[in-house]
């Protein structure tokens, strides 16, 4: 194959999001839709997205044989004592990693830590689709904007805004192709129904000024938490050797992630109804 590779980040500064949940469900959707995937474990400290992908594998070997099965690329940190140099030669490590992977992939899933680092920046900075889960909560949304107290109207865009945003004008500046980015509403409540209403105004108002894509996302459910120690997704229920029956949640929840995944509007992937009866 000698196309380069759609690269696909999940970012957000604000911890527990959503991002890797996210994107083992996105890298695990493209899989099943028999593309070539690379996973890249960017959160260094917890490495949730390896640890799922290595249950998925040792889940596969006992006899899930036929799971399709994202190819984890492992990234390593750098034994340099100083923190600085460690930043810089990690940043660097992965812009290597990139450049040697690009053309054996079709899509490479990058999953980020929470929180401002170099290497994720530079992450950002490589991605042609940025997917920003957010928690259905103004505590979150508070790092893409502020809104006004009293009408909740967005008042102006904030950190993490304003650095994709650069992100955005340095591919402008290097001639590549518009960042695509999708900010994806996580952990929707059944019951919330004014709170909900309020960030899905406030996300479409700051969409539109600040050019993102809005997803509908991920509902609140436990069956996302479940099946982390097997490396499974939605997408795989049901598991005979599981033991879980397949409820209305895990049903919808299951359209969900496919519903996702077509928002992606990803390259490759045909027409979105192709897509959700790939996913
Ligand atoms: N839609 C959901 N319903 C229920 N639980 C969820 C949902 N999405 C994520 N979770 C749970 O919330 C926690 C945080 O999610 P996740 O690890 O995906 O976030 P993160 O953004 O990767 O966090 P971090 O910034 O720490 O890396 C996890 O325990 C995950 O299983
Ligand atoms: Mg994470």
């Amino acid at each position: 194959m000698s196309s380069r590779a759609h690269i696909i980040v999940f970012g957000n500064e604000k911890g527990g999001s959503g991002k890797t949940t996210a994107a083992m469900h996105v890298a695990v959707a493209l899989a099943r839709a028999g593309k070539k995937v690379a996973a890249i474990d960017l959160d260094l400290r917890q490495r949730s997205l390896s640890r799922q992908l290595q249950n998925r594998a040792g889940w596969r070997e006992r006899g899930g044989k036929d799971m399709a099965m994202p190819h984890i690329r492992a990234f390593e940190r750098s034994s340099a004592t100083s923190l600085d140099v460690a930043a810089i030669e990690e940043a660097n490590a992965f812009s290597d990693l990139l450049e040697q992977i690009l053309t054996e992939f079709e899509f490479i899933v990058v999953d980020t830590p929470g929180s401002d680092t170099q290497l994720s920046r530079a992450a950002h900075a490589a991605a042609d689709t940025l997917v920003t889960p957010l928690n259905d909560s103004f505590v979150d949304f508070d790092l893409l904007a502020s809104v006004d107290p009293v009408n909740f109207s967005v008042d102006k865009p904030s950190v993490y805004s304003d650095f994709v945003w650069e992100c955005r004008k340095k591919r402008l500046l290097a001639r590549r192709p518009a960042l695509d980015w999708v900010v994806m509403r996580n952990r929707i409540g059944a019951t919330e129904a004014r709170n909900k209403r309020r960030v899905s105004a406030a996300l479409d108002a700051l969409a539109r000024r600040i050019g993102f894509r809005v997803s509908p996302g991920f509902g609140e459910r436990v069956i996302y938490r479940e099946l982390f120690p097997m490396g499974l997704t939605m997408l795989d229920l049901p598991q005979p050797q599981l033991g879980i029956s397949l409820t209305m949640s895990h049903v919808a929840a299951r359209q969900e992630v496919r519903a996702l995944v077509a928002m992606l509007m990803l390259p490759g992937l045909g027409e979105p109804s192709a897509v959700q009866r790939a996913g």
